[in-house]
C-alpha cells in the first residue's frame, strides 16, 4: 500500500478521478491493449475530443502512459504504483461489464485491422499473452506440458475443488486431494468422480493426516498465502516426501494490498524468493528452483513465486 497520505481534498479528487464511466471504460480498454486516441474513439463512440481529455486527466494522475513509435501516440496503463493505481486497483477487482466486454471485443477487432500490413501475430508481439486468438489458453499450454510428466503418488494440499488433480491424474500413479473445507473437497469429489486413481481427504495443511515419506510429489499451490506460519507447513509437506521427492509450490509474492488479502481470506502478505528458499533448505531439501516467475500484467501487479526443492536420496 502506498506510504503517501492524502488530504481530503486529494482523496475527494481521486474518488472524482474514477467516478467517471468513460474513463473506466478507457481504463479497461488498455490494460489489454496499446490504443491511439483515435482507436479509443472508434471503439469507445465517444468524441475525440473527450476522449483526450479524459486521457489527459488520466495521464496527470500516472494511470496511462503514451508511447510514441513512429506513428501516433500509443496509451497504455502505466506501471506505477501511486495512490491512483491502486484506488483502480481495488475498484478492477470487483469489475465485470457487459459494456466492458464489447469494448473488449471491438478493440481486438480494430488492433487486427490496422492498417500497418502486419499479421495478428505481429500486432501483438511482446504482448501475446495478454491477447485472445482461438484455443490459444494457458489451459491448452499446460495440457500440452503435462504430457511430459512421469508422477508418483501425489500429494495436492489445499487442493482447492480439484483443478490440478483433474489435470495431472492421467500422469500420476495417485492423486490425494487434501483440503480443510468439506465444501470444496466435496466438489473436488464432483469434479473427479469417475477418475479411479484420485482421493481425497479432509485435512489441516499444520497437521496433515499422513504417514512420514508417504509421497513422491507434494503440491502447495496458492496453499501458503493461508498459512499464519507458511515456514512450519512447509516442514509438514517437506516430512512427507519420500527419499528423491519433489516439493512444488507457487505462491503470491511479497505484496502490501491489505485489502486484497482480506477479500480472499489470505493470512500474510505474501513471501519472498529469499525467505521461501531459506525455509525449504531448513527443511534439508535442495532448492532447484525459487524465484518470481510471472508479474500480473494489471495494477496491483501481483507477483508469484515458484520454488521446487528436492529431497535427498
Ligand atoms: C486459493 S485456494 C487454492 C486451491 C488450489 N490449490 C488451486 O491452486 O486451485 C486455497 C485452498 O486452501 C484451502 N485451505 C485454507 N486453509 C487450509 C488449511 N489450513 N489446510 C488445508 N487447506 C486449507 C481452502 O479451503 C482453499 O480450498
Amino acid at each position: 500500500m502506498s506510504t503517501v497520505k492524502l488530504s481530503i481534498a486529494q482523496s475527494t479528487e481521486l474518488c472524482r478521478l474514477l467516478a467517471d464511466p468513460s474513463r473506466l471504460r478507457l481504463l479497461l480498454l488498455l490494460e489489454a491493449h496499446a490504443l491511439s486516441a483515435a482507436e479509443l474513439t472508434e471503439v469507445t463512440g465517444l468524441a475525440q475530443s473527450r476522449v483526450s481529455t479524459h486521457l489527459a486527466r488520466l495521464k496527470r494522475a500516472g494511470l496511462v502512459q503514451d508511447q510514441r513509435t513512429g506513428g501516433a501516440a500509443l496509451y497504455t496503463l502505466a506501471a506505477v504504483e501511486n495512490s491512483a493505481a491502486e484506488l483502480w486497483a481495488l475498484m478492477r477487482q470487483e469489475l465485470d461489464d457487459r459494456q466492458a466486454r464489447l469494448d473488449r471485443e471491438r478493440a481486438d477487432e480494430v488492433v487486427r485491422a490496422r492498417k500497418s500490413g502486419q499479421t495478428w501475430a505481429e500486432s501483438v508481439a511482446g504482448r501475446m499473452e495478454l491477447h485472445y486468438s482461438p484455443g490459444r489458453t494457458w489451459e491448452a499450454t499446460a495440457h500440452a506440458l503435462i504430457g511430459l510428466l512421469e508422477l508418483g503418488d501425489v500429494l495436492d494440499v489445499a487442493s482447492g475443488d480439484g483443478v490440478l488433480a483433474e489435470l495431472i491424474a492421467e500422469r500420476a500413479r495417485s492423486v490425494t486431494c487434501m483440503d480443510i473445507s468439506a465444501k470444496v473437497l466435496a466438489a473436488a469429489r464432483k469434479r473427479l468422480g469417475t477418475v479411479s486413481n484420485v482421493g481425497f481427504c479432509q485435512g489441516d495443511m499444520r497437521a496433515p493426516p499422513f504417514a512420514d515419506r508417504r509421497f513422491d510429489q507434494v503440491f502447495l499451490m496458492h496453499a501458503l498465502s493461508y498459512a499464519q506460519e507458511p515456514k512450519t507447513v512447509i516442514a509438514k509437506a517437506a516430512a512427507l516426501l519420500r527419499p528423491g521427492g519433489s516439493l512444488i509450490i507457487a505462491t503470491l509474492g511479497a505484496h502490501k494490498h491489505e485489502a486484497a488479502m482480506q477479500a480472499y481470506d489470505h493470512v500474510n502478505l505474501g513471501v519472498t524468493p529469499e525467505a521461501l528458499a531459506k525455509w525449504l533448505k531448513a527443511c534439508g531439501l535442495e532448492v532447484e528452483l525459487c524465484r518470481v516467475t510471472s508479474r500480473e500484467p494489471r495494477p496491483p501487479y501481483f507477483e508469484v513465486v515458484t520454488a521446487l526443492a528436492r529431497a535427498g536420496v
